[in-house]
């Protein structure tokens, strides 16, 4: 979080409110900048390090997806998907102005995924699902670890998916409120 420059991923009007622990609102239909300590809520439960392929469902400013390019570091890869295509340009600005440019950015729907770099050694969804988009758990490695928001009953958890050769195996890390999911699994 040192290494990268906040600010970068902020619209102009709210720069001056980049270190505030609130979310703030990008360019696009339903998009905000998560507050800054939900990036090692997600990545540190992932487990996300150091050569890790990683994907990330739900683009927003490209702010996390630059975190996760700095901790998988040249090993390993990250993959980011968003729908919106207005939010999807800006993070694209974003991420060129900021230097990251070996990043591959995905304009879709994150629910089917993105089986070309599959199978994913970590996935995170930072859109609140009613349900775990089944292609996500596919494109996940045996072994691998996903994290979501997950709506339940009007309250939305931070559920922890842990894929064995066997089953996946979930469990809550805490109440969250992100924005809602959308595509075919939203
Ligand atoms: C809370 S924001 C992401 C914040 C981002 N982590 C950041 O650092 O700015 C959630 C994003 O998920 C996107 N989104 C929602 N449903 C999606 C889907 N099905 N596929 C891809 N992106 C989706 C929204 O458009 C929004 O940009």
């Amino acid at each position: 979080m040192l290494k990268v420059t906040r600010e970068d991923f902020i619209p102009h009007d709210y720069k001056d409110y980049a270190y505030l622990e609130v979310p703030l609102p990008l360019p696009g239909e339903e998009a905000t900048i998560s507050c800054p300590h939900s990036y090692p809520l997600f990545y540190e439960p992932l487990g996300l390090d150091k050569g890790h392929k990683f994907l990330e469902v739900g683009l927003g400013s490209g702010y996390g997806t630059a975190l996760a390019r700095e901790i998988v570091e040249s090993d390993g890869l990250v993959v980011s998907i968003e729908i919106d295509p207005l939010t999807f340009e800006f993070a694209k600005t974003n991420l060129k102005t900021a230097g990251y440019s070996d990043i591959i950015l995905v304009r879709g729907d994150g629910g089917l995924g993105y089986p070309k770099f599959a199978p994913y050694d970590r996935i995170c969804i930072t859109a609140a699902c009613i349900e775990i988009p089944p292609p996500l758990i596919e494109q996940l490695r045996i072994g691998g670890r996903l994290i979501t928001p997950v709506s339940e009953y009007g309250t939305q958890n931070l559920v922890l998916l842990e894929k064995s050769d066997k089953d996946a195996k979930t469990k809550v890390i805490c109440e969250v409120l992100y924005v809602s999911f959308r595509g075919i699994y939203g």
